[in-house]
């Protein structure tokens, strides 16, 4: 199946897809300049490319002045939070889970996106699991309309204190990026939103479960 496909079946908002994608393509740059071999490269893409699919579960649809939907968009979210809900249960980091392993995710991506929570790094760190860490450092770096440098990222985050702990999330989020440093040849803070901006496109044809492209 197609990612293209993927987020078609799962109804997939353009945002939240662009979102998905731009992690993806943030993680591809990094993997391009890797020293060395990383054989899992095309789980961890995986992982980034499916890691918000049950995300509209938790939209908050009582507040629609932000993202304006139209009447009809709205009503078409209502039904499909209501759908997922039924269908994977109310639980959104299991239902990507099921919805990975249901696109036929093997059990190395499934292990990849089960840690991919952010809360996780630090024990991530600890134990050098760069396969793992590399999808959180990437969804970290991608803000709401694009990539962000992680300080700006991380400014953003910690003045609109959506998680428990900004603080330690960005302690940890520092500790990746020098951690990720010393496995690539390019400078993590030199990759910006026009390089990542010009290679979404490509992933609407990739198979979900082969999207590693070199190129
Ligand atoms: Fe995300």
């Amino acid at each position: 199946m197609t990612i293209s496909q993927v987020y078609e079946k799962f109804g997939i908002p353009r945002n939240l897809r662009e979102h998905m994608m731009r992690v993806g393509s943030l993680a591809t740059a990094i993997l391009g300049a890797w020293k060395g071999d990383m054989p899992e490269r095309n789980r961890i893409i995986q992982t980034c490319l499916l890691h918000d699919i049950a995300k509209p579960m938790s939209f908050n649809l009582a507040n629609n002045t932000h993202f304006k939907r139209s009447p009809a968009e709205h009503e078409r979210l209502l039904k499909l939070r209501e759908w997922l809900v039924a269908t994977y249960g109310a639980d959104e980091h299991k239902a990507t889970v099921a919805i990975a392993k249901e696109l036929g995710c093997d059990s190395g991506a499934i292990r990849i996106l089960e840690e991919m929570e952010w809360e996780n790094l630090g024990r991530l760190l600890d134990r050098n699991d760069a396969s793992a860490i590399l999808p959180i450092y990437c969804d970290m770096r991608v803000g709401p309309s694009g990539v962000l440098t992680l300080a700006e990222r991380l400014e953003n985050l910690i003045s609109r204190a959506t998680v428990t702990d900004p603080e330690k999330i960005a302690e940890s989020g520092r500790r990746a990026e020098v951690f990720i440093q010393g496995f690539i040849r390019r400078d993590l803070g030199g990759i910006l939103h026009e390089e990542i901006e010009s290679s979404l496109e490509q992933w609407m044809d990739a198979e979900i479960l082969h999207p590693f492209n070199p190129s």
